[in-house]
Formats: structure tokens, C-alpha cells, sequence
């Protein structure tokens, strides 16, 4: 999928043109980063598979008044929401602004089935979201740059300098390749199966990507080895993909968390569940997104090893699961 041919903005079950009092609707779902985080700050590329099975929905009805939010982890003005709601209340003045509504009032509800601060996207998805409610609720039809431009304004509130994979990412529905700011899809020979494990730690994306670029102006040189060989590896594994090599796949999975490891974006939480799923069998298994915390992304060997291999992840301590697999493309 390209970036200009993203789905459309605005689902086919919302009214054209809302009532005042009308709710519309709108959906994002999970990502996690296969192969390239850190390194894709630096432009080396890197890969993301969707995770369809953890969904974000935002529903928008225009208002009077303060505008407000209702959600799970916070109900009440949106002006008054608390500094790690700043992404979300990011997404909904600029996705008013986007559809050339500044100032206006709304109600917005937010329903989430991803965990926050676990590197699978959750703060590009709530804007994504957001700005396709917003989009419905006004009548307008967003096209994917404006909508990628508003997602990329609440991730910037959450870490400063994103990207943009995530905000990709999470309006995908089949593995994407990310480099120069460019989307393009991605070649699977054979279907693939992974688990996701939950730490339970926070993850820690900004301070991560700050240490990161630290470490980099520090130490151009050492640093930019590191980067490189993610690079490689993001492009190793992309051949593995088209292929259908699942084996070698894990193989560059395992590399990949070394690499983020001496980059120093890992944690021990994140060496456990990856040491228990490797020990069950999987293919591969490396932290996914930001890292200092969050989650890991485990590639099994089959269908029939999912819950075996899950199950050893939550006796390991992974506060949570889900299985979700990528689709063949040829
Ligand atoms: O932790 P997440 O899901 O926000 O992913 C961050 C990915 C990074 O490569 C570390 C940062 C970025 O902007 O791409």
C-alpha cells in the first residue's frame, strides 16, 4: 500500500452530513515495528506489520461549549486533560483545523483495546482515529497526506521528532516498507504468525529516542555503525519476507534485538520474554517499538504453537498477549 492510497478517511457507516447532534466515527488499529526502529530516525528504512486485532475507535459529536473528552483514562475538558492525554488533545484541534473547523466544539469518546506506552502505536492510532471522527462529523473527506499530517502533529507532542512510520503505520492494513518518508508495500511469500508480549514496563520512546540522538552526537562514528547494521538487517528481512524464509527471519529478528540492545534501547524485561520465547521454540523474537520497556514481537513456527508459546510468555510475567498473523500477498 502507498501512502496515496490509503484507505478512506472516512468509514462507510458514517452519515455524509452529521446532524449537530449525530455521532461519527472513526478507526485506527495497532502496529508493531518488524524490523528498523531507531535506525528509521536516521533514514535507514524500516518495516511494520499491522496489528488489526487491537483497535482504536473515536466517536465525534459536534457541541456547544468546552469541548470534552470521554475516555478510560480520563473524563472531562479537553483543555483540562492531563499532560499524557497531550497527543491526543494534539490530534483533535489539529484534525479541527484540518477540516477547517478551528474552534469549534466537540464531545469526543475514545474506546481502545491498545495498551499506552508499549511501543504498538497507540498514540498514532488515537490521532488517526480522532482525525477520521472529526473528518465524519464534519462532512469532509481528509485525503492521506492531511491525515498523516495531523497524526504527525500529535506525535510530535508525544516524542518530539517522530518518523513518521507510525503514523503509516497505523492506517495500514498489510506490512509496510518505510524509507525516505515514502511508504511502499511489501512482497510475503507465506503467511506468518507472531506473538506480541506485553512487559508490562512502560515503554519509554521519548526518552529513548533522546538517548539515542545523545549517543549519536556523542559518538558519530560508533553510533552510526549500529544504525547501519539495523538498516542492513531491515533489508535482510525484507528479502526473507518475499521468499517466505521464516527461519532466516527470525534469525535477522534476534540480530535486531541485539543491535537495539547495544544501541541501548533494551531492558531486562525485554531480554526475559524474548530468552523464554526462543526457548519455546520461536522463530525469532526482539522488543518492538521505542524500547526501555514495552513490548516484544515473537515469530513462531506455526498456528498450533501460538498459545503454547504464548502461554510460556505470560508464565515468564508478560502482563499480556495477542496473536496476529500476516497474510500471504502472492
Ligand atoms: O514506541 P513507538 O510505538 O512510538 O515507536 C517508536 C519508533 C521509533 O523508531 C523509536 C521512533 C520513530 O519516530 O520512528
Amino acid at each position: 500500500m502507498t501512502s496515496s492510497s490509503a484507505r478512506p478517511a472516512r468509514p462507510s457507516d458514517a452519515p455524509a452530513t452529521p446532524t449537530p447532534t449525530a455521532a461519527a466515527s472513526g478507526r485506527a488499529s495497532g502496529k508493531a515495528i518488524l524490523l528498523g526502529e531507531h535506525a528509521v530516525v536516521y533514514r535507514r528504512p524500516a518495516l511494520a506489520i499491522p496489528l488489526s486485532a487491537l483497535q482504536v475507535r473515536a466517536e465525534v459529536r459536534r457541541s456547544s461549549g468546552p469541548s470534552h473528552l470521554h475516555s478510560d483514562l480520563y473524563d472531562g475538558p479537553l483543555t483540562a486533560a492531563p499532560a499524557r492525554l497531550g497527543p491526543t488533545a494534539m490530534a483533535a484541534a489539529a484534525a479541527l483545523e484540518a477540516v477547517g473547523a478551528a474552534g469549534e466544539s466537540i464531545d469526543l469518546r475514545i474506546a481502545s483495546d491498545l495498551p499506552a506506552e508499549r511501543g504498538v502505536g497507540s498514540s498514532a492510532a488515537v490521532a488517526a482515529a480522532v482525525v477520521r471522527a472529526v473528518a465524519a462529523a464534519f462532512g469532509t473527506d481528509l485525503d492521506a497526506a492531511a491525515e498523516h499530517d495531523v497524526i504527525q502533529r500529535a506525535e510530535r507532542v508525544a516524542h518530539v521528532s517522530p518518523s513518521g512510520l507510525d503514523a503509516h503505520a497505523v492506517r495500514a492494513d498489510a506490512p509496510i516498507w518505510f524509507e525516505d518518508g515514502a511508504v511502499s508495500p511489501v512482497a510475503v511469500a507465506a503467511p506468518l504468525t507472531f506473538v506480541i508480549a506485553d512487559t508490562g514496563v512502560a515503554g519509554r520512546t521519548r526518552e529513548a529516542v533522546a538517548y539515542v540522538r545523545r549517543r549519536h552526537d556523542e559518538d558519530p562514528q560508533g553510533t552510526t555503525v549500529l544504525l547501519d547494521e539495523l538498516g542492513e538487517l531491515t533489508r535482510e528481512a525484507r528479502t526473507h519476507l518475499a521468499t517466505g524464509d521464516a527461519r532466516s527471519l527470525g534469525a535477522v529478528m534476534d540480530r535486531g534485538h541485539a543491535t537495539l540492545d547495544l544501541l541501548g534501547v533494551g531492558d531486562p524485561s525485554l531480554d526475559e520474554l524474548a530468552a523464554t520465547a526462543r526457548a519455546h521454540g520461536a522463530w525469532g523474537a526482539k522488543l518492538t517499538g521505542g524500547g526501555r520497556g514495552g513490548c516484544v514481537l515473537v515469530l513462531i513456527r506455526d498456528d498450533k504453537s501460538a498459545a503454547e508459546v504464548a502461554g510460556a510468555l505470560r508464565g515468564a510475567g508478560a502482563a499480556a498477549t495477542w496473536t496476529t498473523t500476516v497474510e500471504a500477498t502472492t
